[in-house]
């Protein structure tokens, strides 16, 4: 099977998971397909099965991500605030970014109490720690099917109303959030995840589409605009380096595009494995993008350790995911070897992209990770610091093209 007809599988079997909560999430799962890790990078590594891992640099000679990439992109990664203060990884945040997104507490279901009412306990500490420590923030996320509170669909939907009732709820909460915080982040995943897994429509049948139809995405986007002139304004969704899933997102980006609809960049959300993808797939959508006149962000960017999941992996329920990794193991230690070229190879690529401007890891250490429970519970160290916030291979591959893993 070809690169394409696996991917074009893969796809659908990640849109028949659509219906578990986290299930339509990008993540892990290669199917198989043949490493990619080949990228042009300086390296040298060595497949020979071991017990131990690499022995690493001093922690204390690493150079701040910020720093080594600066003039590129802007280094972000990921946090809760519980993590802001934690002791693992507030020194991570403090020396390597300048970029920052809240995991979860800017989300609808956290912000959007009810019609006009607001909490901004917790975004407001991501806010201040980030302003403390000079920290731009990406904002996450003003829509989204995953986090679509239930107020904002309250009513009858046969009434004649119930449409403008409901865009309404949006404009206004849109308006509202994005005014608040005016001046304090510096991009808006204004809409996340609206592209189909499947082909034919290139939407997502969330219950935004099956209310507004393809309407809302533009609906937001204008909303998001007119409370803030200046904020860069994304679209961001997973697996565009599958060709399909991205011939879909730029079918709808350029229904926008044509209707002067404001739109300034697409987040890659880039939920990679250590097989999958090849570098070339996502160097394609980067500049699928470019031809667009927009700008790229690579937005949750992590490496599983898992590159040979079965697609069932990612169905529901999960079934044949490849089994826990036990750190320490050969097993363990080849995985992160191949995270680490697949890391380096990935770099490698956004420090050749003049339109990639942002690039942020979905965590900030290997102690807290959505891949932790995601396609199923196992150990995963999907970053590029390790459960302690020390810096792994995957760190050294990225920032020393000597390092061999
Ligand atoms: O905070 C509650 C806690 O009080 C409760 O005891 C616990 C019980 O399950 O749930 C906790 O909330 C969880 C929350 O994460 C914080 O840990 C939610 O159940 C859980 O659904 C939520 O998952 C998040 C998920 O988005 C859904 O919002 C993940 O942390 C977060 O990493 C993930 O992020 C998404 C991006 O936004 C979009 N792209 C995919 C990415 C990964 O799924």
């Amino acid at each position: 099977m070809n690169i394409s007809a696996q991917l074009s599988r893969r796809s659908l079997l990640m849109g028949v998971a659509g219906a578990s909560a986290l299930a339509s999430c990008g993540g892990g799962g290669g199917g198989g397909v043949s490493s990619p890790v080949s990228s042009g990078s300086t390296a040298s590594s060595s497949s020979t099965a071991s017990a131990s891992g690499p022995t690493l640099p001093d922690p204390a000679t690493a150079p701040a991500l910020k720093t080594h990439f600066n003039g590129k992109f802007l280094v972000g990664m990921t946090a809760e605030p519980s993590e802001i203060n934690s002791a693992i990884s507030q020194p991570v945040l403090k020396a390597h970014v300048n970029s920052m997104t809240a995991e979860n507490c800017m989300k609808p279901h956290a912000i959007g109490t009810s019609a006009g009412v607001y909490n901004y306990t917790l975004a407001d500490q991501v806010i201040a720690f980030a302003s403390a420590n000079n920290i731009a923030v990406r904002g996450h996320t003003l829509l989204w099917h995953q986090s679509a509170p239930d107020w904002f669909f309250v009513g009858d939907s046969t009434s004649a109303t119930y449409r403008a009732t409901v865009q309404a709820r949006l404009e206004r909460y849109i308006t509202d959030v994005v005014t608040y915080f005016k001046g304090k982040v510096y991009a808006w995943d204004v809409v996340n995840e609206p592209t189909s897994d499947s082909a034919g429509s290139p939407y997502r049948n969330s219950r935004w589409y099956q209310v507004l139809g393809a309407d809302y995405i533009e609906i937001a986007l204008r909303a998001a605009r007119a409370a803030d002139p200046t904020v860069k304004l994304f679209i961001n969704d997973y697996s565009t380096e599958n060709a399909d899933k991205l011939a879909r997102l730029m079918s709808l980006v350029d229904t926008l595009l044509t209707r002067g609809v404001p739109l300034d960049g697409i987040g890659h959300q880039l939920h990679i494995t250590t097989t999958w993808p090849p570098v070339a797939n996502v160097r394609a959508a980067f500049q699928t993008v470019e031809t667009r006149g927009l700008i790229n962000h690579v937005t949750e960017l992590d490496v599983s350790l898992y590159g040979s999941d079965p697609g069932s992996c990612f169905g529901t329920p999960a079934t044949g995911c490849a089994p826990s990794l036990t750190e320490g193991t050969a097993a363990y230690w080849d995985s992160i070897r191949a995270q680490a070229l697949q890391y380096r190879a990935m770099f490698d690529l956004f420090a050749s992209q003049p339109s990639v401007k942002s690039v942020t890891t979905w965590g900030v250490a290997d102690n807290h990770t959505w891949l932790s429970s995601f396609p199923v519970n196992r150990l995963n160290h999907p970053l590029l610091f390790d459960t302690t916030g020390k810096p792994k291979s995957a760190f050294w591959a990225v920032v020393n093209p000597t390092f061999v893993p």
